[in-house]
């Protein structure tokens, strides 16, 4: 095995075109990794070097609040492997991978499940991190298993779905093993025949108008990049990290006081018995749609969005975030948690 090159480090680097925030912080020390070779590489010059270390995929689901100490590395390899079973595929996929390019990559060789999750920005080794999920489908769905190397150590694991601990955009690289790995390849179980998931709403109402009563996966993939552009903005035009903040679980109590006053208030049952309030709807109610606030604001099509226009930074966003959540809290009695990861 020939010993990897020495990575390539720039030093200051601004990171403003790798967040969909847009915002402009430096990183200390910056590589590129095309490989999993490149990223062992990397790591191990980091320890060298007494380095933290920042992992960073397509920057679609993160706050940039700070200048990052140590080395970022950005994630850039992508290939994809198909490996044809009797009655799917098992796709193993690098995890720069843009996550969008894999859909579309996966719908032409008829390999299906990840329909409904078309147009989230973001790269095929950041979905496991929040669990990606839209229209009522989650990565965890089609999720196998995934490889990582461990920054401290830089030993290869293999973690399953259990392992995971996947929830309603949570995984264990949230919580207990926050910072603890690089992912560096993902493998999903795709069907060969395709199962449509067209029960969520706006989907369903989409398809209808469009006179599609048995939709193919293109028919779903298109219709899903449909809604999402009607209402979501996007961050190459308009700086956003996608939702803001999660839909609340609501207490029973809560929600009979606020179906009283509200009766047409969105709200979903869980499968645990729970029931969930839309975050978007509780923003809007409390009167935040469109808000702009200079650089920053709340998208006038979907209040869960929050947005930035450039040349402002993460502490103006916080503040508007901080200002929504007591908003919606004085208003309804409900937290708002945020969604993206504020690093
Ligand atoms: N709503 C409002 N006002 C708004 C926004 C929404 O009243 O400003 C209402 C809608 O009318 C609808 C309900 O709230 O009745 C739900 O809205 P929508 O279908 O847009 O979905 P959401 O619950 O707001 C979630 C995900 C999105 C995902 C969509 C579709 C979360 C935090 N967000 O949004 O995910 O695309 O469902 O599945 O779960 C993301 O994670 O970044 C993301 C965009």
């Amino acid at each position: 095995m020939p010993t990897p090159s020495e990575p390539e480090i720039q030093n200051n680097i601004s990171l403003r075109q790798y967040n969909t925030l847009g915002f402009e912080q430096l990183a200390q020390h910056y590589t590129e990794a095309y490989c999993v070779e490149q990223i062992k590489a990397a790591l191990e010059l980091a320890r060298k070097k007494n380095w933290i270390v920042f992992v960073l995929g397509g920057g679609s689901n993160i706050v940039l609040s700070r200048d990052i100490p140590g080395l970022t590395i950005r994630l850039c390899s992508s290939t994809i492997d198909w490996n044809e079973t009797a009655d799917g595929w098992q796709v193993t996929v690098d995890a720069g991978t843009n996550w969008h390019q894999l859909v579309m990559q996966c719908t032409d060789k008829g390999a299906f499940g990840l329909e409904n999750l078309a147009l989230i920005p973001g790269t095929a080794g950041a979905a496991p991190i929040q669990n990606i999920g839209a229209y009522g489908v989650e990565l965890a769905d089609s999720f196998d298993s995934l490889q990582a190397l461990e920054i401290d150590s830089g030993s290869e694991v293999t973690l399953t779905r259990d392992d995971c601990k996947f929830g309603y955009r949570d995984s264990i690289f949230k919580t207990t093993a926050k910072n603890r790995y690089v992912i560096t390849r993902v493998r999903l179980n795709l069907d060969k025949t395709l199962q449509p998931q067209t029960g969520y709403r706006a989907l369903q109402d989409e398809l209808h108008s469009r006179g599609v009563n048995h939709p193919t996966a293109l028919d779903i993939v298109n219709t899903v990049c449909h809604v999402r552009q009607s209402k979501l903005p996007d961050p190459a035009a308009i700086g956003n990290a996608g939702s803001f903040f999660k839909n609340p679980v609501v207490p029973d109590r809560l929600l009979e006081h606020i179906r009283r006053t509200h009766p047409s208030a969105p709200v979903y049952q869980q499968a645990d018995g729970n029931t969930k309030i839309a975050a978007g709807w509780l923003i809007e109610t409390a009167g935040w749609k469109g808000h702009q606030r200079g650089a920053v604001g709340v998208h006038d099509k979907q209040a869960l969005v929050l947005t930035h226009r450039g040349g402002s930074d993460a502490t103006e966003l916080l503040k508007l975030a901080e200002d929504i959540r007591q908003s919606v809290q004085q208003k309804f009695s409900i937290t708002l948690e945020q969604e993206p990861q504020t690093i």
